[in-house]
């Protein structure tokens, strides 16, 4: 589905029957939604899941200005696009650099939310050095186009030692929509982020911060560290599992997010 926010054309899954507050699923970086399918699969058929590609990435027309696409950008777009569907609130997932939105988002707007789950993701900016990489990347984008980055961040979505043919693939096509555009705007936006360990006590809804053993580009004490910010939140590691935790091992992940929403979240 299409539809239209804050001077974007934004492509989205919606999907299950209404009724409990949506799972609203947001990809990490240079992914697209695609990387939720596995939970789309599995959530769809009792809960409404809504999961839309990023401005720029999958499906999704990129910002027509050049220039950083803020979190909070991304967060507006996922704001915008709930008063688009006629959506009150959500449990809102959000992976790696979908995490950084999603903490975004509920410092913005935390009427909009019932619940948070921070998947492979920190609260914290970038180091000076991380940022500079950051822009150094988005340069060469600009005349290399965004293959080089992809093919270099493919290995790095699955634990090491994962040389699972057919998903490798799988992670690259998940990846090779993103326009250059979009990867700049994100690129330099993730470099510009301020530091969000301090918002973190005031998340007053249900919280699971789930991450992989062997995520070697979040290592999963950054979760553990947010874990401990957010008052009441639960952790569950799953083993074995990279960054890409929700795809690569989505049996392992479902069970802890559906155990979750069970026992924790209040729908
Ligand atoms: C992601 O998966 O979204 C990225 O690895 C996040 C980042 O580069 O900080």
């Amino acid at each position: 589905m299409r539809t239209t926010v804050n001077g974007v054309q934004i492509a989205f899954t919606d999907e299950g029957p209404h009724g409990v507050a949506p799972i609203l699923l947001v990809h990490g970086f240079p992914l697209s939604r695609g990387a939720w399918s596995r939970q789309v699969e599995a959530f769809g058929g009792s809960r409404r899941v809504i999961a839309p590609d990023l401005r720029g990435f999958g499906e999704s027309e990129a910002s027509p200005d050049a220039g950083p696409t803020s979190m909070f950008r991304f967060a507006e777009d996922l704001r915008a696009l709930l008063l688009d569907l006629e959506v009150d609130s959500v449990i809102l997932v959000g992976h790696s650099m979908g995490g950084y939105v999603a903490i975004a988002f509920a410092k913005a707007y935390p009427e909009l939310l019932k619940g948070l789950v921070l998947v492979g993701t920190r609260a914290g900016a970038d180091t000076p050095e991380a940022a500079t990489g950051r822009r150094a990347t988005a340069e060469k984008i600009k005349t290399e186009g965004t293959v080089g980055l992809v093919t270099g961040m493919v290995p790095k979505m699955l634990a090491p030692g994962n040389n699972d043919a057919a998903m490798i693939e799988s992670v690259r096509a998940l990846m090779a929509p993103s326009t250059p555009a979009g990867v700049i705007g994100a690129l330099l936006g993730m470099a510009d982020r301020p530091d969000a360990r301090e918002s973190l006590s005031q998340i007053k809804v249900p919280t699971l911060v789930i991450a992989g053993t062997e995520d070697t580009l979040i290592p999963f004490s950054e979760s553990e560290e947010m874990t401990k910010a957010i008052p009441g939140a639960d952790l569950r590691l799953i083993s074995g599992a990279g960054h890409l935790v929700a795809f690569e091992r989505a049996e392992a992940f479902n069970a802890a997010l559906r155990d979750w929403l069970v026992t924790r979240s209040e729908t």
